[in-house]
Parts: C-alpha cells; structure tokens; sequence
C-alpha cells in the first residue's frame, strides 16, 4: 500500500500518515527500515506523525542510541515568529522519514528577568551528547530581548535525557580573555584609546563592508568576549567538541573548542575567513578533513553557499567555492535556502544530508525545509536539487 501511494506521488500529508501506519502497525521501525517506503520532498510542508507540519527551523540533529533527535527553532505566524515565542521544538525518528513530535526540549520564560523571555530571539539550536557526564548539552545563539542582534549571546542549556526537558544555564560571549590561537604575536592587544575611537566610529550593521577592519573587531571584544551569532556545533571522532560561530560583527568565523563537559569554551579558538562575512556555519569530516558550509551574509534573504575545507580542525582553512551544482539561480541562491546542519546518516558510509532552511520571515511558521544528498565530485562535497529522494541515493554512489 505504501508503495504504491509513493508511486502515485501522493503529497507528504498522506505519505507520512501513511508511512507511519505501516511502521507502527507492523515492524518497530530500525534504521533505514522504510527507506524504500519513503522519500524526503525539499521545500515542500514536511508533516509529523500526527499530521502536523514540522515547526525545528534553523535546526540541528543529534542521533543518540539509534534516534535521531531533531531540534529547531518553533516559530509562530507572521512577522512575530522570528523572535521565540515557545522555544527549542524536539522531533524522534527512527528512519528519518517520519517524525514524531517530541514536544518543546527548552522552553522559553515568562519572567521578565530571564535571558529567555518569551520574545527574545533564540537561534539555531544544537545539541550533543556528553558521554563523560551523560548530559545533553544544547547550545545556541541567544539575544536577550530590546537589543536587536546587538547581544551576540551563546545560550547553554542542559539536560538527562535527549528530549528533554533542558534546563537553560545562563548565556555568555565566548573566550572573553583569550586570543585566538592563530593571530599573530603584534596583534595581541587590546585596542588603545585611539584605535577604540575610530572603531566606534564605523558602521557595522553586520553584512559586508569594504571597510570593514579585518584585525580589530576581536581585539576590540577581547576583554568582555567575542559575539557569536550564527552558530553550530561539531563532535569530532575522539569526543572533542566545537562551537563554530559567526563573530566579529559577522565578518569573521571562530572555531572554537568546549571543555571536556561542553558546558563552556575550553579557551582554545581560531579565527577564520576574516573580511568575508560567512553565516550559517554546518561542518562535516569525511576522509579526515573538515568541510565547513556556510552562506554569505543577507539576512532572511538566500544567498550563494561557501564550502571551506581543512586537513586539521585548527586550519589553515581553504575556500573551495561554491558547492551548489545546478541552474544559475539555484547556485546563486543555495536552492532558495541557507544552511543549518549537516547529518551523517548512521550505517551508510559517505552519506552525509545538507539540511537548510528556506525562510519565511513575513511567516515564519511558514518555513521549509530542504534537505539533499551530498555527492562527492573529485573528493569535494556537493549539492544539487531533487524533487524528491531517497536513502537509496548513497546505495549508489554517482
Ligand atoms: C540570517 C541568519 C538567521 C537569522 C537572520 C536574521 O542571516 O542566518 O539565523 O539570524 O539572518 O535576519
């Protein structure tokens, strides 16, 4: 029955119902058990088990124990949705197809005291798995609320199990004190009176400026901590983990190494790209080297897509381009989309899905999501448009 609905193309409300009927009415669904029964459908409305549409904008996915855990920003209608009027939603899937809706992971506050009060905005929400102290630990970008994205907070948030509920800790500016590992002897001092003045002079609204000090803004946030918007987080093989965020006003990345229980910097960072205004940090490692998307830096609108590869975490990083394949406009938009996260797909080896956010800022709620299979060409990740597709995809490999 599935089967055939799917060769029928029945839109994904009937096709997830659907799909979820067959999983609980028959086999316990285990990874990759339906993925012939099922396709993604990018941009289109994507619906949970219940039939509702699935509200984890700007979202990363944790898989933990064979479920995968998906976390994003619950937006509302209208214009409204782009601040956090509830929180972090959670979503379990076993196959990646079908979503059960776990319900809001952290919530946020109605005390007017709190960094989290309801309206504040709360982005791009990620969360780990802490095996030393068997905690979820649940990072994301935090402005407390009046300042527009002036705060450029990291919130951290923390819980026992994946679904929460997580308990927010407080929120902070990374690496306050502590200059990047990569700069520079000369340049380690803050700025003097004179050089503070002139900066303050500047525009620096946070997009790209031919002006823009490619050495300063660093030097500037050293004492109270360096901004961090955009943000992501990635575990490398051997547990260590990293917060990679925009900073510097936008105009430069920083990758930056928690402690041991992830809770905050481990004072180790880097700074990359400066001058190029990168968002939307999503990391991956294939073969022993670092592949970093990113987009460039224009608000809700889309933008072309940027891939920085390295062969240690600590760089030197190397800009490879553009790792959209396509018409003109799907390259110079991303597909009409912006990074979020790249998921590693359990049990298949070189798969890897580019998940990004097609935005809706008028109607947030409206967001969608598109989700494609990465495709290595010449050792190089690489994305292209489908329609719809399959796990089947990295069966086999083109
Ligand atoms: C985007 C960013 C989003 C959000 C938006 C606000 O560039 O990636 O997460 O911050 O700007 O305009």
């Amino acid at each position: 029955m599935v089967l055939s609905l799917q060769r029928l193309r029945i839109p994904p409300l009937f096709s997830t119902v659907a799909i979820c009927a067959f999983a609980t009415a028959s086999t316990p669904a285990g990874l990759g058990s339906l993925s012939t029964a099922a396709e993604f459908f990018p941009g289109e409305i994507w619906r949970d088990t219940a039939g509702v549409a699935i509200n984890a904008h700007g979202g990363g996915i944790l898989l933990h124990d064979g479920t995968y855990y998906w976390f994003g920003e619950h937006k509302i209608g209208g214009g409204a949705g782009n601040r956090a009027q509830v929180g972090v939603h959670v979503y379990t899937s076993r196959d990646l197809y079908s979503w059960i809706d776990g319900g809001i992971a952290l919530a946020v506050s109605d005390d007017p005291g709190s960094e989290l009060v309801r309206g504040c905005i709360l982005e791009r929400p990620k969360v780990i798995f802490n095996p030393r102290t068997r905690k979820f630990v649940m990072w994301f970008h935090l402005e407390p609320p009046g300042k527009g994205y002036a705060g450029a907070r990291s919130g951290v948030a923390v819980a026992d199990a994946p679904t929460g509920p997580f308990k927010f800790l407080g929120s902070l500016r990374p690496n306050a004190g502590v200059w990047p590992a990569n700069v520079p002897e000369e340049w380690r001092h803050p700025l003097d009176e004179v050089e503070l003045a002139a900066v303050r002079q500047l525009e620096l609204p946070g997009g790209p400026l031919p002006y823009y000090p490619k050495n300063k803004i660093f030097r500037r946030d050293f004492a109270g901590g360096q901004m961090a918007r955009d943000m992501t987080l990635f575990v490398d093989d051997d547990g260590t983990a990293f917060q990679i965020y925009a900073s510097e006003d936008n105009g430069a990345m920083h990758i930056s190494q928690l402690s041991d229980d992830y809770l905050r910097p481990a004072g180790k960072y880097i700074r990359i790209l400066p001058g190029r205004f990168n968002e939307a940090p999503a990391m991956m490692k294939w073969h022993g080297r670092y592949f970093l998307f990113t987009s460039d830096c224009t608000g809700w609108a889309p933008n072309a897509a940027r891939l920085a590869a390295a062969d240690s975490i600590w760089g030197p990083w190397e800009e490879l381009g553009n790792p959209c394949s396509g018409t003109g406009a799907q390259i110079a938009n991303t597909f009409e989309s912006q990074s979020t996260f790249i998921l590693p797909v359990a049990g298949r080896s070189d798969a890897f899905i580019f998940m990004a956010d097609r935005w809706r800022p008028q109607n947030a709620i409206d967001g969608r999501y598109v989700w494609l299979p990465i495709v290595f060409r010449h050792d190089v990740p690489m994305i292209a448009w489908r329609d719809a597709w399959s796990l089947g995809e990295f069966d086999h490999p083109k």
